[in-house]
């Protein structure tokens, strides 16, 4: 996870780096580094914690500095080794020549470290990334180039790497690699750039090479040279970012994460286009390339996925389930890919990621692949590596997510799949026509009704500073807004470090009613007219008799609820089916308002980061 970007260019290099690493925070915050190519001079500076603390660092220290011309910069989340200076990137090789930044996770850095350490390399930190550097700079040490040095010693590296490389006698070139971690190269005029994602890039160039695996990039000011593992050069395509910088701006709201929960009116709005515009007309879902024979044979699916997406997938599971009477299976993909599964070529397997990133998302699709499924992923990112694995790609089109909690990208995806669920319904045909209608019809209204839900949140903050001063928290549903239960915790858990846990109502008696009184409230979720209101209010009796406070968030007027109720949190008018992709909205202000009011750190959490390539 860890985000990594590399300049060379007529620009102030160190404000290039830290425009480009402050875009990439969202990916790590442990420590930071940056290595600047100075007058022949490598010079490193890094600092524990936050980027911040390097600029400040910087700012302080920027006499020592004459002209840079190129550079490396990093932020960590660390994996071997503690967040401590000695384990922050850049790392060296024993002479200090040559520098490497690094994504990723080697996995055999124990057998090269021993290798290295035998030919009297001076190990220094407990990273896996100071292999690399030692073993380029062996390499480099026959070769005397440092292109193909690198080229040389990722033969020899197992794992996943995106790495960024100096040597302070080439200056004023990086040379970039990657296996199983994203890369890209920006290009621009008299300048390049190399990063881990696009924000990196954007405020510079919207010009942009994607790499793949096994691919070397080497960039100087006023050229890119794109090579295979075995030097032969590749041909690419050069893509243009088909984003502004705007919207890597707060517009005005405290944090990122408010702004994405604001924006969710307009994403569903943009997902439904095209797709959904007629409610006599069926679903054009084109993105789903498995022809409808096929599809109307289909009788398997299995959803992986992995956090807040995993809560997507299992809202997908009950209206696929519902709709179109398909069987699903919902498995988290760290699970997935260590067990026998019973995927074969006639099971549709479907990816869900919000980056597209996940290490242990891309591996079960891998693992899919191989056993001959068809594999569909449902992601924000388009560009990013799980897409590309894709047999169907459905991009959820919710816009960059800055926020590292999903709120956004979350709708958005629970509207993918109420979109698919309908597709696959019309296809097989086992839907009531007048209740499709409803049903489109009502999925058009839903953002105006999260409108309405954003226009007044002023019982949800009052409810959170209520709340906030409280250890733990359960979270209860049932049906189809049992996800909603699990993903209103999640969000809980994240950014105010509270400890909430979504249960299906029914199974409170089955053990967790013994956690409750008056210090554990119970928040509730209730839409009347379905199949779950009434059992879940004698849940809440009994949770009440065990003095427990309780929260319900629900679309019923009735006034009764108050008295029963400590607060009554609610929704406009909606059927159970759709109502978890407005249930979500006022949980995920809850988390919110309950993190600002305890002062916590809302966009970046500690110990989390955006983009989880690691396994
Ligand atoms: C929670 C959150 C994470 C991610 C999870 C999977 O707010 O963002 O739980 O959902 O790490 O990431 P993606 O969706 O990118 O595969």
């Amino acid at each position: 996870m860890c985000g990594i970007v590399g300049y060379v260019g007529h620009r102030d290099v160190v404000s290039v780096l830290f425009s480009g690493l402050t875009n990439l925070e969202y990916r790590g915050y442990d420590s930071a580094g940056i290595a600047l190519n100075d007058k022949g001079d490598i010079k490193i500076y890094k600092t524990l914690g936050k980027l911040i603390n390097l600029k400040n660092e910087l700012t302080e220290r920027k006499s020592e500095l004459i002209q840079p011309t190129s550079g490396i910069g990093h932020i960590r989340w660390a994996t071997h080794g503690s967040p401590s200076l000695i384990n922050a990137h850049p790392h060296t090789c024993t002479c200090g020549k040559l520098v490497v930044v690094h994504n990723g996770i080697i996995e055999n850095y124990k057998e090269l470290r021993e290798e290295l350490i035998n030919k009297g390399c001076n190990f220094r930190s407990q990273t896996d990334t100071e292999t690399i550097a030692h073993l380029i700079a062996d390499e480099y040490s026959k070769t005397k180039k440092l292109e193909e040095a690198v080229r040389n010693s990722v033969k020899k590296l197992q794992g996943a790497y995106a790495i960024c490389v100096m040597h302070k006698d080439e200056p004023d070139v990086v040379v970039g690699a990657r296996k199983h971690a994203p890369m890209l190269v920006g290009v621009g005029e008299g300048e390049n750039f190399i990063a881990s994602d696009t924000p990196a890039i954007i405020e510079y160039t919207k010009k942009t090479i994607y790499l793949d695996d096994n691919e070397v990039a080497v960039i100087t000011k006023d050229k890119i040279k794109i090579t295979d593992i075995n030097g032969n050069e590749v041909v690419k395509k050069v893509e243009i970012l088909p984003w502004e910088p705007i919207a890597l701006s707060k517009l005005g709201y405290k944090h990122f994460m408010l702004k994405e929960i604001h924006e969710q009116p307009d994403v569903i709005r943009n997902v439904l286009n095209g797709k959904l515009y007629d409610i006599d007309a069926p679903i054009a879902l084109n993105e789903v390339k498995i022809d409808k024979d096929t599809l109307k044979k289909l009788i398997k699916i299995e959803i992986i996925a992995c956090g807040t997406s995993l809560h997507a997938a299992l809202v997908g599971k009950y209206i696929i389930e519902d709709f179109a009477g398909i069987s699903v299976e919902v498995e988290a993909s760290s699970e997935y890919i260590y067990r026998k599964t019973t995927t074969d070529s006639s099971t549709l397997v479907i990816g869900v990621s919000q980056s597209g990133e996940t290490a242990d998302t891309i591996t079960a699709i891998k693992q899919a692949k191989e056993k001959n499924a068809h594999v569909l992923i449902i992601t924000n990112r388009p560009d990013s590596n799980m897409a590309r694995l894709a047999d169907s790609l459905i991009p959820v089109n919710a816009g960059i997510e800055v926020s590292v909690a999903a709120t956004k990208s979350y709708t958005a995806q629970l509207i993918s799949f109420y979109l698919l669920a309908i597709h696959l319904a019309e296809i097989k045909g086992g839907l009531d026509k007048s209740y499709l209608k409803n049903l489109k019809h009502e999925l058009i209204q839903l953002p105006t009704k999260i409108e309405e839900v954003l226009s007044n949140t002023s019982a949800i903050q009052e409810c959170a500073r209520k709340f906030s001063s409280f250890k733990n928290f359960i979270y209860i549903a049932r049906g189809v807004n049992l996800a909603t239960a699990f993903e209103g915790a999640l969000k809980l858990k994240e950014i105010s470090y509270i400890n909430a846990t979504g249960y299906a109502a029914g199974e409170l008696k089955h053990g967790p009613i013994a956690m409750l009184d008056e210090t554990m409230p119970v928040l509730s979720i209730l839409i009347p007219g379905g199949i779950s209101y009434e059992k879940i209010l004698s849940n809440c009796e009994e949770a009440k008799a065990r003095n427990a406070k309780l929260i319900a968030l629900t679309s019923s007027t009735d006034s009764n609820l108050d008295s029963l109720f400590d607060v009554v949190l609610r929704i406009p008018p909606v059927s159970e089916i759709l109502s978890p992709a407005i249930t979500c909205v006022p949980l995920q202000l809850l988390a919110y308002y309950i993190a600002e009011f305890l002062g916590k750190d809302v966009d970046q959490p500690r110990n989390l980061a955006k983009s989880v390539t690691v396994e």
